[in-house]
């Protein structure tokens, strides 16, 4: 059981809360960091007043009861604050990279780079020693990914002629449709998320020719031991976590409302406020 002292805030938040498939009232947020005041019966797992971070259903609440399975103990020298930024984004970065065999030299196009997973997949696969294109929105949003290690910045595709071997799709519509026409005989597009929530309409035969995939990709299973990669990077400062958006519980609204709005850069982080806890309020659809 984890008193959750931060929660972060991730675009398929908003997407269950407006989708019908959760019942009213239930509890949101995936992404909880806190300190554990009851450890799991088995024995296993953190003890009392461990600082751990987890991806749970649920995480939006005072009081998670989580899998031992789905969290890590933070490390001392790493704020909470930005550990909770890791497990959504971070792991959906982690393991896309993972399943696209990433390798040394490969030229990696991540779309939706200025985003939560965008930035963290950018970091990862230059530390991987790929060649990695950065795609954004507007001049505005590429800033500070070449210091994340992007060798190119480009709005949208703009100026992409070269094939790339990997695509961390996160924006999905025409630029997935694009993105596979850039895609090099063996590579694979990871379609990890559509915040376009546009159509992608193939031309005729664009996918017929030599071997290249478009995978599907959904986080699965126990992340523990991928969360503990990930916080202990954080920790050596070998991964930038960048909360573009961080204030209390109470203004929800206004962090769901910069997130739809493509004002966050990097991770929104709420502080959860324990005294004044309420029901938080959804920005009007649009
Ligand atoms: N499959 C999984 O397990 C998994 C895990 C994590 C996330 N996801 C999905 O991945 C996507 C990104 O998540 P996130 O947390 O990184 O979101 P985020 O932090 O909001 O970042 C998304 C980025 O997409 C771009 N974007 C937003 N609206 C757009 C639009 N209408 N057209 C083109 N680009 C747009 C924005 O970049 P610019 O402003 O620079 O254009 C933004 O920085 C979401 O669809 C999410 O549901 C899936």
């Amino acid at each position: 059981m984890v008193d959750v002292s931060h929660a972060s805030l991730n675009y398929g938040d908003l997407n269950d809360a407006r989708s019908g498939r959760v019942p009213v009232g239930a509890v949101l947020g995936s992404d909880a960091a806190g300190v554990v005041v009851q450890a799991a019966a088995d024995g296993t797992g953190p003890a009392v007043g461990a600082r751990v971070v987890a991806l749970t259903s649920g995480a939006f609440a005072e009081r998670v009861a989580v899998d031992v399975g789905a969290l890590a103990e933070v490390p001392k020298v790493l704020d909470l604050a930005k550990a909770v930024a890791l497990p959504v984004a971070g792991v959906a970065a982690l393991r896309s990279l993972r399943a696209a065999g990433l390798e040394a030299d490969k030229r990696v196009l991540v779309t939706g780079a200025s985003g939560g997973v965008g930035k963290f997949a950018v970091q990862l696969a230059a530390r991987a020693g790929a060649h990695v294109i950065a795609s954004v929105g507007s001049t505005a949003r590429g800033e500070g990914l070449a210091d994340f290690g992007a060798d190119e910045v480009l709005i949208g595709l703009d100026g992409l002629e070269q094939p790339v071997d990997v695509v961390i799709d996160s924006v999905g519509g025409p630029q997935l449709v694009a993105a596979w026409s850039l895609l090099a005989p063996g590579g694979s597009v990871q379609s990890v998320g559509w915040t376009s929530g546009e159509p992608a309409v193939f031309p005729p035969y664009a996918t017929v020719g030599p071997t290249k995939s478009l995978m599907s990709f959904v986080i699965e299973g126990h992340v523990g031991p991928d969360l503990a990669v990930l916080t202990e990077l954080a920790a050596e400062g070998a991964l930038t976590v960048e909360i573009g958006w961080q204030g209390s519980w109470d203004h929800f609204a206004e962090a769901a409302e910069a997130l739809r709005g493509r004002r966050v850069s990097g991770k929104a982080v709420l502080k959860m406020s324990r005294s004044e806890r309420h029901a938080p309020t959804l920005p009007p659809q649009g």
